[in-house]
């Protein structure tokens, strides 16, 4: 497997047009119809890279805050969010969120879930995180076969089975949980130049007040 820090390092300048090949705006956008945020809500991203879903909270969100393990992913976002003041990055390990309990309306992290050692473990620090009553909105892949992503694209996990984000949730303490089909796949190039398309999953849930 390809060290996730050492992968995203080297492709950091080349992840926003690279991005865009994989998934798209509207998928995103969905997701963040689909959260239900409060009006001016307080918003953080976990696994945020470049910035593309804090890039679509924009018009949202009172004040936003970033989250990656990666320094060159974050200076990419500093880049593409310079002119707005009421986003903030912070470099950081997913499993240890220097963010004070029940600070959020909302957590994101779009395709951060597979890099995670133990998604479950991140799934609770992201809930930590959340007010009573917010929500919390993580797209990722569904369960598949393509093991060439663990080396080519650093994935620990190959996407995960439904029941199992369901059962995270749930044992995070999140209520109302549902687990569908996001607004569209993940398109990827296969080293043998396959075009392969992965079904994306939009989970949902509200931390108990
Ligand atoms: C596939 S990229 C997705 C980036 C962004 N969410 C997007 O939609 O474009 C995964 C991101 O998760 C970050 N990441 C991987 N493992 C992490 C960890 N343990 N803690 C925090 N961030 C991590 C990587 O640095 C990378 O920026």
């Amino acid at each position: 497997m390809t060290d996730s820090k050492q992968y995203f390092s080297t492709i950091a300048p080349k992840w926003d047009e690279l991005r865009a090949g994989y998934f798209t705006e509207a998928m995103r956008d969905d997701a963040i119809a689909r959260a239900g945020l409060p009006p001016s809500a307080v918003v953080a991203d976990v696994g945020t890279g470049t910035g593309f879903v804090l890039q679509g909270l924009l018009p949202h969100a009172g004040r936003l805050v970033g989250f990656d393990a990666s320094a060159e992913m974050l200076a990419v976002a500093r880049a593409n969010l310079a002119s707005h003041a009421h986003v903030e990055l912070r470099q950081a390990e997913g499993e240890a969120l220097p963010a004070d309990t029940g600070a959020f309306d909302a957590v994101f992290a779009n395709m951060y879930l597979h890099h995670a050692p133990d998604p479950a473990r991140a799934i609770d620090e992201m809930v930590r995180i959340l007010k009573p009553g917010g929500r919390l909105v993580i797209t990722d892949l569904d369960a598949h076969d393509q093991e060439w992503m663990h080396s080519e694209m650093a994935d620990h996990w190959l996407g995960f089975p439904r029941e199992d984000v369901r059962h995270w949730f749930h044992a995070a303490g999140l209520q109302d949980v549902t687990v569908d089909d996001a607004a569209g796949a993940c398109t990827s190039q296969s080293p043998t130049d396959e075009t392969v398309a992965l079904s994306v999953f939009l989970a949902l849930g509200t931390k108990r007040t």
